[in-house]
């Protein structure tokens, strides 16, 4: 899909990945952005950037976990320019202490951001796009079948988005719409400082150490790629350092 003239709604937009595609999207010539996420601040910056490069912005301060505030955020940005291509990326770490220590409600929060926001978002994308056609991108992260990261919930979560998005191939075929992801390595955002008790967790401080993080800028060219690619649907693509 050619991304200049589209409408496009990006969760996480605040920051991070989900920042640096809306400008990556911007800097497409796509005609609006719904910038969906929990910090609304954040939420006015990203609007002031993609805006400076002539895209307009509708902000959208919700929770995505709250899946019928989600589906009314949809609902209002599809009446407001028909969505096109959506980019489910909002996302969580457990943050200390880990699994299986913690509040049970630690258990929820993963679920309810990092799985249940992505399949309601795709699914909340297909009832406004079917009969036009559209894209959407999940994030997961390559750390999704590892038996070596400490979060073992975030581990189970991005499992969870890479098994649904190779299902959703299908999806092609019955909805007209194409369903994919990127999967992140390393990526230089903000989220690594919440792996902690208010900072970065010292097992997170060796991975920085030991490992190159690609900035956000590198992760939404490969959201471009992959909603530019008409041949990708199902695909789990992974965006890292080295490769
Ligand atoms: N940074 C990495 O190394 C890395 C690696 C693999 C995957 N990822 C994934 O990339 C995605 C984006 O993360 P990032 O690295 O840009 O981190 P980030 O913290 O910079 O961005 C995440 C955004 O999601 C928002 N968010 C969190 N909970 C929300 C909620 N309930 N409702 C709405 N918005 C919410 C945050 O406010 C923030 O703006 C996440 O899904 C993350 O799991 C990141």
């Amino acid at each position: 899909m050619d991304i200049a003239g589209k409408n496009a709604l990006v969760t996480g937009a605040a920051s991070g990945i989900g920042r640096a595609t809306c400008e990556a999207f911007a800097d497409k010539g796509a005609a609006h952005i719904h910038l969906v996420d929990v910090n609304a601040e954040g939420l006015e910056e990203t609007a002031r950037l993609c805006r400076d490069k002539g895209t307009e912005c509708t902000v959208h301060v919700c929770n995505v976990g709250d899946l019928a505030a989600l589906e009314a955020t949809f609902a209002d940005a599809n009446a407001a320019t028909p969505l096109d291509i959506v980019y489910n990326n909002a996302g969580i770490v457990t943050g200390a202490p880990l699994f299986p220590d913690g509040p049970v409600s630690r258990i929820e929060a993963m679920t309810d951001i990092n799985i249940n926001a992505v399949f309601a978002g795709t699914r909340f994308a297909i009832d406004h796009m079917k009969g036009r056609g559209g894209v959407v991108v999940n994030t997961g992260s390559t750390s999704y079948n590892s038996t070596t990261f400490p979060d073992i919930l975030y581990i189970a979560t991005k499992a969870a988005v890479f098994g649904f998005t190779a299902a959703c191939a299908q999806l092609e075929q019955s909805h007209g719409v194409r369903v994919c992801s990127v999967l992140p390595g390393l990526v230089d955002t903000p989220i690594v400082n919440t792996t902690g008790d208010g900072g970065k967790a010292d097992w997170m401080e060796r991975i920085l150490r030991d490992n190159e993080a690609l900035p956000p800028s590198a992760l939404a060219a490969g959201v471009v790629g992959l909603v530019e690619d008409d041949a990708c649907a199902g695909e789990n693509r992974v965006v890292r350092a080295g490769e």
